[in-house]
C-alpha cells in the first residue's frame, strides 16, 4: 500500500500524539506543524510561505492553547491566545489549502461542544445551532468558520467532549486527588458531561479522512450521555476510591474566573446522531469501560 501524507497542525499535544501513532502504524506519513522545531516539524512560517507539503492527502488541525491550564490567569491577554491559537492556525491552514493546486482530499478541523449553550434542558445533535453567546460558543462560530476551504476538499468538523485519555487532559489533572481519595463531584454534579475516549476520537479523525462521504459536522462524544456525578461515580469506582469532597461552584468562579469555569461547572447534552449515522463504531461507547481504561496511576 502507498505512504499517504498527512499534515497536522499542533499535532504534538495530547491527542495529536496518539494520532501519530495511529497513522503511522497505518502506513501515513505523518508531518506536524508546530511552534517547535524538530526532525518532522514544519513551522507556521513554513506553511505560509511553503504552502501544503506536495501530496498531502489530509490535513488534521488540532492547534489550541491550552485553556485550562491552571498556571495561567484568565487575563485578557491569556484569553487573546487562547482565540487566536485556533482560529488563526485554522485560517492558515484553509488559506494554504486553498492555494495549492494539488488538493489534499480532506480537511479535519477538531473544535468542541462549546458551541452548544449549556443547558439542562435543551438537547443537541449535530443540526442544533450555535448560539455564540459565551466566550467559548463565540469562540466556536469565529474558529469553524476560518476552516473555510474551497470544493472539492471535503471539510469535517468534529465538535469533541473532554477528551479522557490517561497521558492528558481532564483524566491527568484529576487522576492524583482521586486517587488519594480527595476526588468528587463538581458543583452540583448535575450538569452534563459530553466526552469521549482518546482512542475513540483518533479513530473517528481516522474514519474521517479515510470515509470520502464524511462531510460537515460531527459531535465527537460518545453515545451514552452522562452528568458530573456519573462521570465522579465511575471513575472513583474505577480507581477504587471513595470521591466525597464536591468542589463547591464558587470556589472554582474564585481559582479559575467564572467565564473559564463554566466549562466545569455546566455542561451541555449531546448525542452524536451524524456520526452514528456514518456508522462509526465506538470502541468505548460506556464510560465505566473508558474510566476502567484510564484509572491507573502509571
Ligand atoms: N483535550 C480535550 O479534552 C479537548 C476537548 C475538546 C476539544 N479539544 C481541542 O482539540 C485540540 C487538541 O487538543 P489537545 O488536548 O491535544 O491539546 P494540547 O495537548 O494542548 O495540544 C495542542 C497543540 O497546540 C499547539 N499550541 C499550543 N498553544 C499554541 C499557541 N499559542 N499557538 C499555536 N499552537 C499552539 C501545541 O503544539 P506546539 O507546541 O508543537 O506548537 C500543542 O501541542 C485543541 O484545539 C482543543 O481545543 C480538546
Amino acid at each position: 500500500m502507498a505512504t499517504k501524507k498527512v499534515l497536522i497542525g499542533g499535532g504534538t499535544g495530547f491527542v495529536g500524539t496518539r494520532l501519530h501513532k495511529l497513522l503511522t502504524a497505518n502506513n501515513y506519513n505523518v508531518i506536524n506543524i508546530s511552534r517547535m522545531p524538530a526532525a518532522k516539524n514544519m513551522s507556521w512560517t513554513d506553511l505560509e510561505t511553503s504552502g501544503v507539503p506536495s501530496d498531502t492527502s489530509a490535513v488534521v488541525n488540532l492547534a489550541g492553547q491550552q485553556f485550562m491550564d491552571f498556571t495561567k490567569f484568565w487575563t485578557p491577554g491569556f484569553k487573546q491566545n487562547v482565540f487566536n491559537s485556533r482560529v488563526y492556525t485554522t485560517r492558515a491552514l484553509a488559506t494554504a489549502i486553498n492555494k495549492t493546486k494539488d488538493k489534499p482530499d480532506v480537511f479535519v478541523l477538531i473544535t468542541g461542544v462549546g458551541a452548544y449553550e449549556p443547558s439542562e434542558n435543551n438537547r443537541y445533535d449535530e443540526s442544533s445551532p450555535s448560539t455564540g453567546n459565551d466566550f467559548f460558543s463565540r469562540l466556536l462560530v469565529k474558529w469553524e468558520k476560518a476552516a473555510d476551504v474551497d470544493p472539492p476538499v471535503r471539510l469535517v468538523i468534529i465538535r469533541s467532549g473532554v477528551v479522557l485519555g490517561r497521558e492528558g487532559g481532564m483524566i491527568k489533572n484529576m487522576i492524583l486527588p482521586f486517587y488519594l481519595g480527595l476526588g468528587g463531584p463538581i458543583a452540583s454534579g448535575k450538569q452534563y458531561l459530553p466526552w469521549i475516549h482518546i482512542e475513540d476520537l483518533i479513530r473517528l479523525i481516522k474514519f474521517s479522512i479515510e470515509n470520502k462521504e464524511v462531510k460537515g459536522i460531527l459531535n465527537g462524544v460518545a453515545p451514552q450521555v452522562i452528568t458530573n456525578a456519573d462521570f465522579t461515580k465511575e471513575f472513583a469506582k474505577a480507581l477504587s476510591r471513595p470521591a466525597f469532597f464536591q468542589v463547591p461552584e464558587f470556589v472554582l468562579n474564585v481559582l479559575l474566573h467564572k467565564e473559564r469555569a463554566m466549562m466545569l461547572t455546566q455542561g451541555q447534552h449531546v448525542t452524536p446522531k451524524r456520526t452514528l449515522e456514518y456508522g462509526f463504531e465506538y470502541k468505548y461507547p460506556k464510560i465505566e469501560l473508558a474510566c476502567a481504561e484510564c484509572a491507573h496511576l502509571f
